[in-house]
């Protein structure tokens, strides 16, 4: 409903009052640290009203203006908000600038996007010590086309199919416009090649988790031989570090959580053993792990079953030695080793079923996100 709303009142008025009227001086301060920013802002600026159309004039014939106008449209449909809360401060925007390209950087036509529970956890203003400014964009994963790419880029190029986490650190000055929106731009190092066997909207959902489950392996000292316990199997991360350890790193055992619905799915991603945690305390069982991965937030549980000289990862609440907690650095280099795992069907993305969401059906998907329940990834396709 809230997105409906958003979206009539949006068709109500065709040029609509946007999040993002004129760059506030923080803005421009962000946007001024990439490439042909201020070029981009200032034809943001310009934007009128004209005809009852809204048209963006650029402030100047400079090269960067005209690539603007001519390549890509000014203004973008994005997902945004202002202030920090709940659901209800998201606004779907028609009229957000779409952001300047960097060097280093390439510009991204979104086909989808999906939603991480950093995303919800940012909005709610957690880490708003260490965010970027208010109003925000949210989202960090993507899949889409390569459109424009800066001048230092060497391996992509525009048509390019790529997909990734646009923020190199999740919570310290994550991306102020976020993959939420019709276009993104992201360093290229952060990205990859989409895998050719999956579509973009399987392809967004993965490079957060991935990363992650992929990171805390690697961080745990995890290879060949090892057991391991992933608590919150079903989940995002806790589906894919079930495929990795076995496929990736070569488990030679993998014991994973969930309520009972999701017993089964445990078993396909690779699980030997499905602990329903609605029926039995996994820390009261015999069995100890050389690894356990903890996507729950359950380290003081998790530290209970671990072999001595093992590791406990927890990647969300209190952490309880010898666990340890890391934050997933976003890294594209490790989507292209994966890459060949998932083209050959070894590791699979799993996209919750009550998705993918349309776009103007953000709203419904957060609040889904936030139940604590997806299967796999919410995603977003297609965009818009
Ligand atoms: N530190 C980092 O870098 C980093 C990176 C990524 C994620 N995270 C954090 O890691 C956590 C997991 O992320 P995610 O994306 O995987 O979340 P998610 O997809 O929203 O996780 C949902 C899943 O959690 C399962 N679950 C909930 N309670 C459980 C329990 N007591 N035991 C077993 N499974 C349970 C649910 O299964 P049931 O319906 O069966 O309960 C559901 O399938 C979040 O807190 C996230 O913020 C941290």
């Amino acid at each position: 409903m809230q997105a409906f709303l958003s979206s009539s009142s949006i068709l109500a008025n065709p040029c609509p009052r946007s999040l993002f009227p004129r760059p506030s001086t923080q803005s421009q301060l962000l946007l001024s640290s990439v490439s042909g920013a201020r070029t981009n802002a200032a034809a943001a600026a310009s934007a009128r009203r004209s005809s009852g159309r809204c048209v963006a004039t650029p402030a100047s014939s400079s090269p960067a203006v005209a690539a603007v106008a001519t390549d890509v449209p000014a203004k973008m449909k994005a997902w945004a908000y202002d202030e920090y809360g709940d659901t209800g401060v998201l606004k779907l925007d028609e009229a957000v600038s779409v952001p300047a390209v960097g060097d280093d950087q390439v510009l991204v036509r979104v086909a989808a996007a999906a939603l991480n529970p950093v995303d919800s956890k940012r909005r709610m203003g957690k880490f708003k010590a260490t965010d970027s400014p208010l109003p925000t964009v949210p989202g960090y994963d993507m899949a889409g086309v390569v459109v424009k790419v800066g001048s230092q880029v060497k391996s992509l190029k525009e048509g390019d199919e790529v997909y990734g986490h646009i923020s190199e650190k999740v919570l310290e000055g994550p991306k102020q416009f976020g993959s939420l929106a019709e276009y993104t731009a992201v360093e290229e190092k952060l990205v990859a090649l989409k895998p050719k066997n999956i579509d973009f909207a399987q392809a967004a959902g993965l490079p957060l988790a991935i990363e992650t489950a992929h990171e805390g392996l690697e961080r745990a000292g995890f290879s060949a031989g090892k057991s391991i316990l992933v608590l919150g199997g079903a989940g995002g991360v806790g589906s894919l570090i079930i495929q990795l350890a076995k496929q990736v790193f070569g488990a030679s055992k993998v014991a994973a959580t969930a309520s009972s619905p999701k017993l089964e799915l445990l078993k396909s991603l690779g699980a030997d053993v499905a602990i329903d945690y609605t029926k039995e305390n996994f820390e009261d069982m015999p069995e100890k792990y050389d690894v356990v991965f903890d996507a729950v937030g359950q380290g003081d549980k998790a530290v209970k079953v671990v072999k001595e000289g093992g590791s406990v990862v927890v990647l969300t609440g209190a952490v309880t030695p010898p666990g340890f907690r890391f934050v997933v650095t976003s890294d594209g280099s490790v989507l292209a080793k994966l890459n060949p795992y998932l083209e050959s069907g070894k590791v699979k993305p799993v996209v919750d079923p009550k998705g993918p969401f349309s776009f103007p059906q953000v709203v419904e998907a957060f609040s889904y996100l936030e139940t604590g329940r997806a299967t796999g990834k919410v995603v977003i396709s297609p965009i818009p």
